[in-house]
């Protein structure tokens, strides 16, 4: 039997540092979305082994990969003997800010449970997920969520919507713990505090399509990551200024970057950015927003075969 299933991307509409926790990690208040740029994930059962296999270089296929400690997670958790061969085409850039590990992972277990015939109860799934990687909850739902704690406790909201992204990376690696441990003292040097909720209010932001009284999602775009990044790597600002430019809304760094997200009016307009980028070299991608209902399809039909 072979599944293959989507690993979709996320971006950050809002990302707010609440502060310092006590276990090192830090305070979050982020919106999250999934959008549909995706990874081709395909699961082969194996009598025991866990194998990975992935064209693009820069993900390791041994043990640390994420989505190989999501299936050690799933079969100790559920007692099992099973194994996979997971084979990888990676579209999400590395590195980037798009969660594409933290995907592979959410998906992994998803999928595997489908594959190996076990059935977790959520609550169980969400925790084993957690523990993989502060993103990983997220993409078990999917959609539009608030994300608190360390950004793993998500809570589902109504989906906002935007079809004319653009995303762009200069192919520049972030370590996020690297950017975590860079921010301004600031935001750090305090128990978490309760600020404005920033990204409640963007969470009601209309919908770019809807309802015409409500504030478009681009008044609402921040993240407190996003200064220490870029005074690391100019070249961010100045895709920001390009973006710009060539009249994005709303350009924001997604996550810990380096990946820059710009919303534009039409197709048009995202279209003219593309040519006006072409020179650059910088890889770009035309992208939009995907809603919990659509991510939650496409897992569930996942081209079975065999
Ligand atoms: O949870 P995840 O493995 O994605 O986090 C990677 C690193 O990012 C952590 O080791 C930590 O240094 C940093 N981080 C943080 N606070 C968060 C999430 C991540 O400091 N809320």
């Amino acid at each position: 039997m072979r599944l293959t299933i989507p690993s979709f991307a996320k971006i950050n509409w809002t990302l707010e540092i609440l502060g310092k926790r006590p276990d090192g990690y830090h305070e979050l208040r982020t919106l999250l979305q999934t959008i549909d740029l995706a990874d081709r994930l395909s699961y082969t059962r194996l009598e025991r082994d866990i194998e990975i296999v992935c064209d693009n270089p820069d993900v390791p296929i041994d043990e640390t990969n994420i989505a190989y400690r999501a299936a050690v997670s799933l079969r100790d958790f559920s007692g099992l003997k099973c194994g996979v061969r997971l084979t990888i085409e990676k579209r999400i850039p590395v590195a980037g800010g798009l969660g594409g590990g933290s995907s592979n992972a959410a998906v992994t277990l998803i999928a595997l449970q489908k594959l190996w015939n076990v059935q977790l109860r959520l609550i169980d799934l969400f925790r084993l997920g957690s523990k993989l990687g502060s993103d990983v909850p997220f993409f078990i739902s999917g959609g539009t969520c608030l994300g608190v704690g360390r950004g793993n406790e998500v809570y589902p909201l109504a989906d906002l919507a935007a079809d004319f992204l653009l995303l762009v990376n200069p192919g520049i690696k972030v370590e996020t713990a690297g950017a975590y441990a860079n921010l301004p003292p600031e935001l750090t040097n305090h128990a978490p505090v309760d600020k404005m909720p920033f990204s409640l209010e963007a969470s009601q932001a209309g919908l770019l399509s809807g309802s015409g009284r409500s504030e478009p999602i681009w008044n609402r775009m921040h993240n407190d990551l996003e200064l220490p990044v870029l005074a690391r790597y100019p070249l961010l600002g100045e895709i920001k200024e390009r973006l710009k430019q060539a009249g994005a809304r709303g350009i924001l760094m997604s996550g810990s970057g380096s990946t820059i997200f710009a919303i534009f009016e039409s197709e048009q307009g995202r279209h003219s950015a593309l040519e006006n980028l072409s020179e650059t070299g910088w890889w770009c991608a035309p992208s939009r927003t995907l809603s919990r209902k659509e991510c939650q399809e496409a897992y569930r039909s996942n081209g079975m075969e065999g």
